[in-house]
This record gives structure tokens, C-alpha cells and sequence, in this order.
């Protein structure tokens, strides 16, 4: 262990860069890129964007709601992030009366902010490299599960005796997948509040449309504030309770950016994949998402159909719609750029390099095989996984089998089962019912369920699916009279049934045939597929750690970053446009022209505001405009970024904020598994729109007023 560590401090000292733009550095070792970074434009340190010594950027860069980056931009707590991250906390704030999501709403003082409970803002306040009392007493031919008690008891030691020496919450996360080690200190903010929202024709503009697209024109932001109690500590929500004064809050830069400019994100990008072996990403991107990719494109021409001739359906399915579509529109990507770009034949090549250089010497035993092995496993793997997408994404998809699937432990209850436990199952099953009612329209998941059904028996052998689709003849017949018989679609008999439940009730539950169907899905799953599936997977990690040090190791001129893990990040690149086909060239930035261009008052998702219409007519965007007169919307750079990264700030050369990463171009999206810097781009939204829609479209001017703008 002492010689690997050895060896990565001097990867670190002696580094050659992969591709400007690739990466997602650890903030407290950004040491070892400031050189580079400065190269490409930067003007200040890796100690100005990290310290522990004195205030820093990073005290200004929060996670948000778990699962996006906000950033402070004033001395009072103010916090910026993207729409679609605030979006469930303007939703609940929502009603008939107060329809915020649809006009938008503005804290004109304090008192109006709204509480958001359950809302959450995380800073890092320091991390440090306990990789060595983390693998202390581990060594490399002990068994796995040996190996990780080891560590789990390790773990565990350390985080007592860090919380007890400091008051922040202590956690401790692999990094290099388990080859090191960091614990992360972290106050968390519970008292957070809604300050500002647009109207969700600027802040989701282009909609499900747009989402993944260059060119864009989402004014993608929403505003919180930060709360702490009188001494600036984390404080449950009360009214006593203060703005929060943060060490540092980010300046605000009006000058735009310039193609070829330095930019850099910082934030919390959730998972990649940089470091799998070929064959792994010629599964997923070869096998299991174009299948993926094809039965919820289906999906999605079902709802389509139906969402277009009624409006009730549209709204019903909207939130369905976008959380398919998401998912499909990105893995589409994902197929695009590997096979494009050749990522399965360059990490062969490049496995055939590692395999040589694990040849060359005895001490490099352990690498020898591992190309073999991970072959080897993965098509070992194959049906499972195969078996694994078709049960979620054509079986459960299916609402009602889903919707009956969540009884069945109520199906389960015996006179035994305690009350309380009954009671209590009841009662969430109320509210499950209520919200799956509300948006359900049973025709949809007819058409969905025949659809689904058909292509699942045509995939899956007959001796390697769940028993129920060995007993269908003929597929349209089998889905109508499921849906007929299950009481699951009538709300009528599911609420009766909640409201009188008897023991006995169990018994009409479990033989309904919506919930045999489910039993049989999940009974598949368990008896044929997880324990195998879990059991090569847990090999295939051990296999993994093992390659990433081998990788270290092999390229002592490279210096290589860990794959992303949810926690605090920074990557950098530059201000740029990309050809995404020949003879095609994408702009880096848009501007409000091109929402005028897309208007469409017929399609939802490009309908313009009145207000907004009279602003660009006027010309009216004040110190806002680029040079060029215009209004920029949004922009691209060459930053390798991933889900977690909407809403973290993409800065300039000084540090000064330039707009809010929210998205990035689907032609790139393979960036999580592998990142060319010819295609792979961040969507930003640029910050002079955003002050533009706060200042001048909903006249909240006195947010401005607490921000440090550059001009
Ligand atoms: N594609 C972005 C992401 O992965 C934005 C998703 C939200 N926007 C939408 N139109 N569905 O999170
Ligand atoms: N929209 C993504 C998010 O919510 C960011 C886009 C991406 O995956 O890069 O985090």
C-alpha cells in the first residue's frame, strides 16, 4: 500500500493533461492543475477557488436538494439555481389561486419568501486524504468481504472520532473507485426559501422539446435564500431566524464571454463511468440502451398521440412524459457519440497497450488477466442484465402493475400482522392512490401495456421470463381483460377497500390479477436474476478497483481524475461551439432573436410572454446587453459536466460568475462514459438573462441591488 501511494503523489507531481475540458478535479489537490489552468486564461489560484486557510470560493458553492449545485451570490444568503432543481419546491407552493409554476413568483421583501420544509443546502467546509487509515490493515489477496468489513470497521472508527472532534456532519467516500479515500465535512442548512421564480415559459422554455438540444433557449434559474440562526449556524426553520452570511459569495461579471475564453464549473456532477473496460461500454451502449432507448420511444408515441388531442391528458402526463423522454433522449446520445467517436475500439486498443505493460514485469501479476476476466463477466452478465431492462422498462412500466404492485405487502397481512403496521400501510396507500388517480388515464396504459407485452414476449426466451407471459395467447385480448378484472383501475373500489379494509381483504388483493402479474415480475427478479446479477457485479467491482490502480500506474505521464461521486468538483475548459455533423456548425450562444424565432402560441412548450415580447421589441435590456447589442440567452463550453452540475455557477478567468450550467448538448452526452472534446458540451445560462428576467421582466430590482456585479 505505501508504494501505490508513493506512486499516485507522484502522478499528481508529475502531470500531462488528457484533453483540455476533460476531468472533474477534487478542489483540495487543484494545486496540480493551476498551471494549466493558467495556460488556458486563468488569472487567479487553485488557493483562491480552494482553502481552508481563508475564504474561498468553494464557501459559495452548495449542494442543493440533494441533487443539484446552488451557489450564494450576495452577503445575505442568496442563493441561484436552476428551475428544474427549484422546480418540486414551486410546485408544492402552487395552487389554483397561486399558480407560481405557470406565472412565475417574486418575494418583493423578507417577509414574503416562502419556507421550503424538507429543502436542504450541504457546504463542504473541508475534506482531507485519509485513504491510508482507511485501507489500513488491508492487503491485496485478502477476500473481498474480508477486505470490505475491513474497511466498513475502519470507516467507522474514523467518522467517531472526527465528530467528535468538530460539529460538522463527518462522511468518508471512495474516490478512484475504493483505491482512496477522503472524509468530507459538511454543514447542512435546513431553513432554505423560495425568493424568486420566472414563469415556466422562460424558466423551462423549449420544454421536453429543447431538453438535451443546442441551440437553446431555457431561462433555466429559480432564487432561494439561506438561513441560519443568529450566529450563522444551521437552524431549523423558524422566524427568528437570519439570512445567512456566507465566508464568501460569488461576483457577478456583466461582460459576457468570448469563444476561446477559460470557464470553469464548479459543483457536484452525481456519477461517471470514465474507466470501464470495452466491453462493458459495448453493453451499454450497444445492447442495453438502443433497447431502452426503443421501448420508451414507443412509450412516448403512445402518450404523444394521446396527449396532443386533449389538454387534461397533456397535463396529466407531463411530468411522465419528461422523465421518459429524459432518459431517452440522453441514452440516444450516448450510442450516437460512442460509435461515432469509436469508444468501444479505442479502449480495445487501449486494453491491448495495458495488457503489454501488465506483461512486462513479474510484479505486475494482478493485471495480467484482467481484460479476460472482465470479458468474461460481462457476458456473463448479459441475459441478466437484458432481463433486469426488460422488467423495468416493459414490465413495470406499465402503470397499473406498478400501481397494484405497491399493495402487496398489504396483500400480505394476516391476522398476526399487528394494527398499527396495517394502519400505517393504509395510510400511505391513500396517498399513493390519490396522486396515481389524479394523473391516470387508463386508456394510455391499455395501449402502453399491449405495446409493452408484445415486445417483451418477442425479447425474452421463453425459458428466461417471468411465468405470467408463458400463459398469454394472444396479447390484446390478455391485456383487456386484465384490465377489466384488476380492481386496480377503478378508484371507486380502491378507495373502499382502504377506507373498510378487513384481514380478509388480503386474499381479494392478492388474487387480483394486476398484482399476480406484478408477483410474478418481482418473483422472476428474486429466484433468477438478482442474486446472480449482484454476485458478478460485486466481482466486476473488485475487477474494477483493481484496473483503475493498474491504469494509475501504467500512465505515470497522465494524470487521471475520479469518476464523479457526488461530492464538490471543479472542471474546466473553454467558451466554445462544436460541429456536431459535417458540414454543420453550432454558435455558442444564443439569444432572445431565437425565442422570438420559435414562438409558437400553439405548442406549449414556446409560448411567449406578453412582457418578455414588449421587452425585446423595445430593446429594453439596460446594462444587460452583450457589446453586440443583443441579448444572450445561453451558451456552450467545452466542460465536462453530468447530471448533479445543473445549477452549479460556470465562471470566468477571475472567478466572477458567468451563467448557470443546466444542461448538456445529447450529441455529447456519452461524456460519462467517455469525453471528446470535439463534441462533448455544457449548456450554460447566461447570467445577464437571468438579471434581465429578475430586473427588468418582473421588476425585482432589489435582488440585484444585494449582488456584486462587474460590469
Ligand atoms: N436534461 C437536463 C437534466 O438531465 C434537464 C432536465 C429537466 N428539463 C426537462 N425539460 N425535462 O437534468
Ligand atoms: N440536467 C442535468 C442535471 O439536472 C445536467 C445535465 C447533465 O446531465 O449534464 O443535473
Amino acid at each position: 500500500m505505501k508504494r501505490f501511494r508513493l506512486l499516485t503523489i507522484l502522478l499528481v507531481l508529475f502531470p500531462a493533461f488528457l484533453f483540455a475540458g476533460e476531468g472533474m478535479w477534487i478542489p483540495m489537490l487543484l494545486q496540480y492543475n493551476e498551471k494549466e489552468m493558467q495556460e488556458m486564461g486563468m488569472r487567479i489560484t487553485a488557493d483562491d477557488i480552494y482553502s481552508i486557510n481563508h475564504s474561498s470560493l468553494k464557501d459559495a458553492i452548495v449542494l442543493f436538494g440533494g441533487g443539484c449545485t446552488g451557489e450564494i451570490v450576495s452577503d445575505q444568503g442568496l442563493l441561484l439555481t436552476n428551475h428544474h432543481c427549484g422546480y418540486d419546491y414551486i410546485q408544492r407552493h402552487s395552487s389554483v389561486e397561486h399558480d407560481y409554476l405557470t406565472n412565475g413568483f417574486w418575494a418583493m421583501n423578507r417577509g414574503e419568501e416562502l419556507p421550503c420544509p424538507g429543502l436542504s443546502v450541504i457546504f463542504l467546509r473541508e475534506m482531507r486524504d485519509v485513504t491510508e487509515k482507511v485501507l489500513y490493515n488491508i492487503n491485496v489477496d485478502m477476500p473481498e468481504d474480508e477486505r470490505q468489513a475491513k474497511i466498513d470497521e475502519n470507516i467507522k472508527k474514523l467518522i467517531a472520532k472526527f465528530e467528535k472532534e468538530t460539529d460538522y456532519k463527518v462522511s468518508i467516500k471512495p474516490f478512484f473507485l475504493g483505491n482512496e479515500y477522503y472524509v468530507l465535512f459538511n454543514e447542512i442548512y435546513t431553513d432554505v426559501r423560495l425568493v424568486g421564480c420566472p414563469p415556466s415559459n422562460i424558466g423551462k422554455f423549449g420544454g421536453d422539446t429543447d431538453n438535451w438540444v443546442w441551440p437553446r433557449h431555457t431561462g433555466d434559474f429559480s432564487v432561494f435564500r439561506v438561513y441560519a440562526d443568529k450566529n450563522g449556524h444551521p437552524a431549523a426553520y423558524s422566524d427568528d431566524n437570519v439570512p445567512y452570511k456566507p465566508a464568501k459569495h460569488l461576483d457577478i461579471s456583466l461582460k459576457g464571454a468570448e469563444e476561446g475564453d477559460f470557464a470553469f464549473v464548479f459543483g457536484y456532477p452525481a456519477r461517471t463511468n470514465e474507466y470501464l473496460p470495452a466491453v462493458a461500454v459495448d453493453q451499454e451502449a450497444n445492447l442495453i440502451d438502443p433497447i431502452t432507448v426503443d421501448l420508451r420511444g414507443k412509450v412516448l408515441d403512445i402518450y404523444n398521440q394521446y396527449q396532443e388531442q386533449d389538454p387534461k391528458v397533456r397535463i396529466q402526463y407531463a411530468s411522465k412524459h419528461a422523465s421518459i423522454g429524459n432518459g431517452w433522449k440522453k441514452w440516444m446520445g450516448v450510442t450516437e457519440g460512442i460509435n461515432h467517436f469509436h469508444g468501444v475500439e479505442k479502449k480495445q486498443a487501449f486494453e491491448q497497450d495495458f495488457y503489454d505493460w501488465a506483461m512486462q514485469s513479474r510484479s505486475r501479476y494482478m493485471y495480467v488477466n484482467l481484460i479476460r476476466q472482465f470479458d468474461k463477466n460481462y457476458k456473463e452478465l448479459e441475459p441478466y442484465q437484458l432481463a433486469y431492462t426488460y422488467l423495468s422498462e416493459a414490465g413495470l412500466r406499465t402503470e397499473l402493475i406498478s400501481f397494484a404492485g405497491r399493495f402487496a405487502r398489504l396483500s400480505e397481512v394476516t391476522k398476526d400482522t399487528p394494527q398499527e403496521d396495517i394502519d400505517r400501510m393504509l395510510h400511505q396507500l391513500k396517498g399513493t392512490s390519490e396522486s396515481f388517480f389524479k394523473d391516470y388515464y387508463e386508456p394510455i396504459d391499455r395501449d402502453v401495456a399491449k405495446m409493452l407485452l408484445k415486445e417483451y414476449l418477442k425479447a425474452q426466451p421463453a425459458d428466461f421470463r417471468p411465468s405470467f407471459l408463458n400463459d398469454i395467447k394472444e396479447v390484446n385480448e390478455y391485456v383487456d381483460k386484465l384490465f377489466d378484472k384488476t380492481m386496480f383501475t377503478d378508484q371507486a373500489k380502491v378507495t373502499a377497500l382502504l377506507d373498510n379494509f378487513k384481514v380478509k381483504d388480503a386474499k381479494k388483493l392478492a388474487n387480483d390479477p394486476a398484482l399476480q402479474v406484478y408477483q410474478s415480475l418481482m418473483g422472476f427478479f428474486r429466484n433468477e436474476v438478482h442474486g446472480k446479477m449482484a454476485s458478478i457485479t460485486a466481482d466486476n467491482d473488485r475487477l474494477r478497483r483493481i484496473y483503475m490502480k493498474g491504469q494509475m500506474e501504467m500512465q505515470t505521464e497522465k494524470r487521471l481524475f475520479p469518476d464523479a461521486n457526488f461530492t464538490l468538483r471543479v472542471t474546466y475548459g473553454k467558451i466554445e461551439g462544436f460541429k456536431p455533423q459535417d458540414g454543420k456548425t453550432y454558435r455558442h450562444f444564443t439569444t432572445l432573436e431565437g425565442i422570438m424565432q420559435k414562438e409558437n402560441p400553439d405548442i406549449y412548450d414556446y409560448v411567449v410572454e406578453p412582457r418578455l415580447k414588449e421587452l425585446y421589441n423595445k430593446k429594453d435590456y439596460g446594462r444587460y446587453a452583450d457589446k453586440d447589442g443583443t441579448m444572450h440567452v445561453a451558451f456552450t463550453a467545452s466542460v465536462h459536466t453530468t447530471g448533479g452540475n445543473s445549477g452549479s455557477p460556470i465562471l470566468n478567468a477571475d472567478g466572477q460568475l458567468l451563467g448557470l450550467n443546466f444542461d448538456r448538448c445529447w450529441e455529447g452526452t456519452m461524456s460519462d462514459l467517455i469525453y471528446d472534446p470535439d463534441i462533448c458540451r455544457n449548456i450554460s445560462v447566461d447570467i445577464r438573462y437571468v438579471l434581465f428576467i429578475i430586473d427588468k421582466f418582473a421588476g425585482a430590482g432589489h435582488l440585484i441591488d444585494e449582488m456584486t456585479i462587474v460590469e
